[in-house]
């Protein structure tokens, strides 16, 4: 039967229940419990997902309904691992949707919102960020308190839409998004592994890539308070803090960013580019593997008992969704999202009205 509520919802609230669904009941065919901790995967850090134990369960994102096809860039595995990881259940995603793959902010935040409605209480968030701060090392893992996302502030902002009040308030705060005593747990792993690389706090600065920064947009992000740079995490953040799950989000620092330079020099010294972070996140994959599990056992003895259970959101599969919004599969059931023109096309244009704006102000200065 279907819930009364889901046949008059919004079209944009059905994906994440479509597919939370499909998965609860994936979950309770196979004897997998529902997961308590959800991990998003960051660039190359795919392979904590392998440190899973006891009874796994894969599935792949295009056997998910709901989930777009495809998912694209070097570094990214697109599946959902189910498993152990230090003696609590949990999901990992491997691999996320990006907003400069051209996916439209739901999508982006479409497997945080499915964590939810699979009753997910703590969601670990892995990236791998460009330093501004100048007493940043490559190789500094950097436990985020705090964000700066000015595609978010003009717009390119996954609560924009109806809000679904089963997930969470119309105005969520976001001044209390990364809570300390999750990020203390990184801290105390950190100093019982000897991980000298942890820094205990810093501000993340989200752009919308996919290009790496110019060094006047460096300088202004760096003068604004930025700490590390990347082009992702602060959109799955937002909802999964609007959904009131507890986070904790961990940078791996894979470059410095470029600021200086001469500007009559041609060549102003290194670049970055993905080679370079790809083989950042590759030395220090396994430490980050080791943190990671030995955070979750302390989140696990310490933070899991006092959290209370979150309401269940509503889940029975909804009517079909309309033909302009997907395509069905061969049975009729599951959708896929696909991009739209349009969707491209508003993303180009905040990406060109953001650099004039950075550029405005750092000439001013
Ligand atoms: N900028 C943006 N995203 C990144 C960077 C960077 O320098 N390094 C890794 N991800």
């Amino acid at each position: 039967m279907c819930h009364p509520g889901l046949l008059t919802m919004d079209e944009s609230f059905k994906p994440y229940r479509i597919a939370g669904d499909y998965l609860w009941k994936r979950l309770e065919k196979e004897g997998v419990p529902l997961p308590v901790l959800g991990v998003v995967c960051g660039s190359g850090l795919s392979g904590l997902s392998e440190t899973l134990d006891e009874k796994i369960l894969r599935i792949k994102y295009s056997e998910i309904p709901g989930f777009p096809a495809h998912c694209t860039v070097p570094g990214h595995k697109g599946e959902v691992v189910f498993g152990m990881l230090s003696g609590i259940p949990t999901m990992c995603f491997r691999g996320r949707f990006h907003s400069y793959e051209g996916h439209d902010m739901k999508t982006v935040v479409l497997p945080v919102y499915v964590m939810r409605c699979l009753t997910v209480k703590v969601v670990m968030v892995t990236n791998a960020a460009g330093g501004l701060n100048s007493s940043y090392e490559v190789g500094n893992v950097v436990c985020i308190s705090d964000h700066l996302a000015i595609p978010q502030l003009a717009g390119k902002n996954p609560l924009v839409g109806p809000n679904d009040d089963e997930l969470g308030p119309r105005f969520p705060a976001t001044s209390n998004a990364y809570p300390k005593n999750l990020r203390l747990c990184a801290q105390r792993a950190a100093k019982e592994l000897n991980h000298d690389f942890v820094v205990p706090h810093g501000t993340y600065c989200f752009v919308s890539g996919p290009m790496y920064e110019s060094r006047a947009e460096c300088r202004f992000l760096q003068s604004l308070g930025g700490d590390a740079v990347g082009m992702s995490t602060v959109p799955e953040i937002v909802a999964a803090h609007h959904c009131s799950m507890q986070i904790l989000c961990l940078s791996l620092i894979t470059n410095k960013v470029v600021m200086a330079g001469d500007e009559d020099e041609e060549d102003h010294g290194a670049v970055a580019n993905h080679k370079e972070v790809l083989e950042a996140v590759q030395k220090r994959a396994e430490q980050i593997q080791a943190l990671v599990k030995k955070t979750v056992e302390i989140i696990g003895k310490d933070i899991l008992p006092g959290l209370p259970d979150l309401s269940k959101v509503s889940l029975e599969t909804p009517a079909p969704l309309p033909k302009d919004n997907g395509s069905k599969d061969e049975e009729g059931k599951a959708w896929r999202v696909t991009i739209s023109g349009n969707q491209l096309g508003f993303g180009a244009m905040l990406v060109a009205t953001g650099a004039v704006i950075g550029m405005a102000i750092s000439r001013r200065n």
